[in-house]
């Protein structure tokens, strides 16, 4: 029992997060590169200095770097997204950019050097700024053909290096914040959810299109749909609560059942009656939904609580999923639920559901980490509080695998310490690696392994056997 001997350890990040150089390589502007404060602030007309995202974390430069302490860390996966703009840097233009895959055929080798496999995702928050503001992002069907064609590039450029691959991350925040997940410029208050489900249809397609084609080039390629998932919890048993519960759990489902029954489903009439949702769309549409993937990835951080009357009660704090404050749970030094069970239900859940393997792409906690300096000059940090939050939910999942659920793999969020999606901060830390910068731009950004780090060695090198501190 416990974790299966092929799982795969692994971490993950995207490149608007960690790359930097975002004017480097012949890159073209994405829509990250003119939200300094990320998706709780404004979009500015052009990158301005405070935009952390612009420098990230020199992953860009620094990739060697960073990969061989990944290596160190013996871990088995690294999901890591390829930046649209690099490769098309407007997204318009017809021949890629040959020095932005450049780029990436280097990285992938230097993944597969070290033994890693690179897990690609394909759009992460990523949308080029030039289709973002022709076409308000994916709220325009033209989207598709320019996805598809990048999406064409990579997997005719990768296919035979690189396995997995996932078509959006947390394709279900197209409907809760359309500018991060689907490029739309338009401010979200003028987005009706009618509208919003338009951009999530043509999200879908355009994701069934590219596990179409994945599963044409190479059948052997795995294609992977992403959610942002959390346990729903109805605040009371009054059975109102419990119904609002599941009917908000439909709302993400609605994502996976799409991609993995490859059609939409039995309770979209009465979601689309509450949001008085028309969706405009072509009868080939439904023939490509049917293009299943091969696995569901998704995110866990927490788990949410609701409620039908949702004014009796607290809300809690959440970055971009949150809920009402739920008594039996812990939260963390931003206020959000930690809460390792709901992983488990999670897993269940969806093997239930779909019976098809499952994998944990994203997980961690966000805080501050505190740099001291030991009696030997060396800089050091106690993250005494991530190693409790990692063992806990990797105990979930091994109590999940060891119930009969089929998880492959689990990549920690943002392994190496990366700018933050929700407010394009630095010193919200999810790392094993810590990176020296700050929220004002400042620091030299150098790598220091923190407590965490030797103890996910081990953890990878029992395999999952030792979670202990
Ligand atoms: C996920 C995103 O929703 O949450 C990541 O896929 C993001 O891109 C992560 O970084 C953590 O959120 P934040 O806002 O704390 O960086």
């Amino acid at each position: 029992m416990g974790f299966p001997a092929e799982f795969l350890w692994g971490g993950a990040s995207a490149a608007n997060q960690n790359e930097g150089a975002y004017n480097e390589g012949g890159k073209g502007l994405s829509i990250q590169d003119v939200m300094p404060r990320g998706v709780k602030g404004y979009v500015t007309d052009a990158p301005t200095e405070d935009n952390l995202k612009l420098i990230g974390t020199d992953f860009y430069h620094k990739y060697k770097q960073d990969i061989s302490l990944l290596a160190e860390l013996n871990i088995k996966v690294y999901r890591f997204s390829i930046a649209w703009t690099r490769i098309f840097p407007t997204g318009i233009e017809v021949a890629p950019n040959e020095e932005g895959l450049k780029f990436y055929d280097n990285l992938i080798d230097e993944c597969i050097k070290h033994g890693i496999e690179p897990l690609i995702t394909l759009s992460h928050y990523e949308t080029p700024l030039y289709l973002a503001k022709k076409y308000d992002g994916w709220r325009n069907r033209k989207m598709i053909e320019h996805y598809y064609k990048f999406v064409e590039v990579c997997l005719g450029r990768y296919h035979t290096k690189v396995k997995y691959w996932l078509t959006f991350n947390e394709i279900n925040i197209s409907l809760i914040s359309p500018l991060l997940a689907a490029g739309v410029l338009t401010d979200k208050k003028k987005i009706s959810m009618s509208e919003r489900y338009q951009i999530a249809h043509h999200m879908l397609v355009a994701s069934a299109m590219v596990t179409k084609l994945a599963h044409d080039i190479h059948p052997q390629l795995k294609i992977g749909c992403m959610v942002a998932a959390s346990a729903k919890y109805p605040m009371t048993c009054n059975p109102m609560d419990v119904r609002e519960a599941e009917m908000q759990k439909q709302e993400v489902d609605f994502f996976t059942h799409i991609h993995c029954k490859g059609k939409y489903p039995y309770y979209t009439k009465r979601l689309f009656k509450k949001y008085d949702v028309e969706l405009d769309t072509i009868d080939s549409d439904f023939d490509i939904l049917k293009n299943t993937v091969d696995f569901i990835s998704f995110s866990y951080y927490n788990s949410k609580t609701v409620a039908l009357d949702e004014t009796k009660y607290e809300q809690s704090e959440g970055n971009l999923l949150r809920g009402l404050k739920n008594p039996y749970v812990e939260y963390s030094e931003y206020g959000y639920p930690i809460d390792p069970t709901g992983l488990y239900l999670t897993l269940h859940e969806y093997y239930d559901k779909y019976q098809l393997p499952l994998f944990v792409a994203e997980n961690g906690l966000g805080q501050k980490d505190v740099i001291e300096i030991d009696e030997d000059g060396n800089p050091t940090i106690d993250d005494q509080y991530r190693i409790d939050f990692l063992k806990e939910h990797l105990s979930a999942i091994r109590l999940a695998v060891d119930d009969g659920v089929d998880v492959f793999g689990y990549t920690m969020w943002g392994i190496i310490d990366l700018v933050s999606a929700a407010s394009a901060e630095m010193e919200k830390r999810y790392g094993l690696v810590y990176v020296d910068r700050d929220n004002d731009g400042q620091g030299t950004l150098a790598r220091t392994r923190k407590k965490s780090f030797f103890w996910f060695k081990k953890v990878i090198s029992t395999n999952g056997t030792d979670l202990e501190k």
